[in-house]
């Protein structure tokens, strides 16, 4: 069975002998900006989750911006109405990477935004490996924030067990993030917090610049496409469902229909979220001819308990008007 990394090299190599179309990277650049707001009062943080690694950092984030005597909203972007970003003083955005960038659900919503005119914005990604591109993932979503005005106050990445599913869960990245995320991890987090608010207290946003790398070509890549292609069966078993919905909520392009144990596969985006959501093993995907279970079942069979940071004991992120 072929690696993911060995089916990218492939399709690589197949694309450029089939003259596909490919998409044109879309880089962050250096900026200077002053910042309107130095002493910031409240905080939003937004992000995109599907297995809950990137919600996790941002619940985290919320804690801690709390601890420094911020008010803090959490939210789903999924859910929150774009309109009310106006009314925040710091606003930070986590999303997860998926195919060497920010999932096209994330940029789309982050390209339509209010203005927010010298308002500090600051992005973090979670990805799976790092060979992953998450350093252009966060210039791309500071570049659609920096469109709508926001002064950059700081970026990072941090990293998770990936949850890119693999018909055995055992690829090298997969091996080597186990045990993730850890303290080493959570501390990433609390520094990168740390900056961001002293970024902010200096008044003047940071540069940065997207950096030209093989992997970024990687990026360029029909990569959905190509997966799509790559996946033979997808659909519901009707036996094994149990009509929570789980998929449904989680699908960004509304493409999964559990009661008529349907996918239309014209809409889907292959972002695994219905296959790593639903709890009772019940999508049925097979890729390249081999079945895939999803993050919770991978979590079972592994034992893997997904460690949480010691502030969680004491600060609920739900509790910082979780939206
Ligand atoms: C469809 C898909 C594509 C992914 N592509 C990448 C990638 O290109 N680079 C990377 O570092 N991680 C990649 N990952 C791993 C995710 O970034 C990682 O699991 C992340 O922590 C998930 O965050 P979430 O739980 O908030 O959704 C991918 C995962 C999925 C499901
Ligand atoms: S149906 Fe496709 S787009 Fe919808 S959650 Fe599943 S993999 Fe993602
Ligand atoms: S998540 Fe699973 S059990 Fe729930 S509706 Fe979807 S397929 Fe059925």
């Amino acid at each position: 069975m072929d690696t993911r990394r060995d089916f990218i090299r492939k399709s690589a190599i197949l694309c450029a002998a089939a003259g596909l179309p490919l998409a044109l990277p879309s880089g962050g650049h250096a900026a200077v900006r002053e910042m309107k707001i130095r002493d910031p009062k409240n905080a939003l943080i937004l992000y995109y989750t599907q297995t809950g690694m990137t919600r996790r950092y941002g619940g985290l984030i919320a804690c801690l911006l709390k601890e420094n005597g911020l008010a803090v909203n959490l939210a789903d972007m999924r859910h929150f109405d774009k309109n009310a970003l106006t009314d925040y003083d710091l606003i930070l955005v986590g999303s997860p990477v998926f195919y060497y960038d920010i999932p096209s659900n994330v940029s789309d919503w982050l390209s339509f935004l209010p203005s927010i005119p010298g308002v500090p914005v600051a992005a973090f990604v979670s990805f799976g490996g790092p060979e992953g591109n998450q350093h252009n993932a966060l210039c791309h979503a500071l570049r659609l924030l920096e469109n709508a005005g926001g002064a950059t106050a700081g970026m990072d990445a941090f990293r998770s067990v990936p949850g890119y599913p693999t018909p055995d869960w055992d690829s090298a990245n997969q091996r080597s993030g186990e045990h993730l995320p850890d303290e080493h991890t959570f501390e990433q987090v609390r520094a990168f917090t740390g900056r961001v608010l002293a970024q902010v207290g200096r008044g003047e946003s940071v540069g940065y610049e997207a950096q030209i790398a093989l992997r970024e070509f990687l990026r360029i890549l029909p990569l959905v496409w190509l997966n799509k292609k790559a996946i033979s069966k997808h659909t519901v078993d009707g036996d094994k469902c149990i009509l929570c919905r789980a998929c449904v909520k989680t699908c960004p392009t509304g493409a999964i229909h559990p009661d008529r144990q349907f996918v239309d596969r014209e809409k889907c985006i292959a972002c695994f979220g219905c296959l790593n959501n639903c709890p009772v093993d019940a999508v049925v995907m097979e890729y390249r001819g081999k079945r895939l279970y999803g993050f919770p079942e991978y979590l079972r069979r592994r034992k893997i308990a997904i460690a949480e940071p010691p502030e969680f004991q004491t600060c609920r992120p739900e509790d910082t008007g979780e939206v």
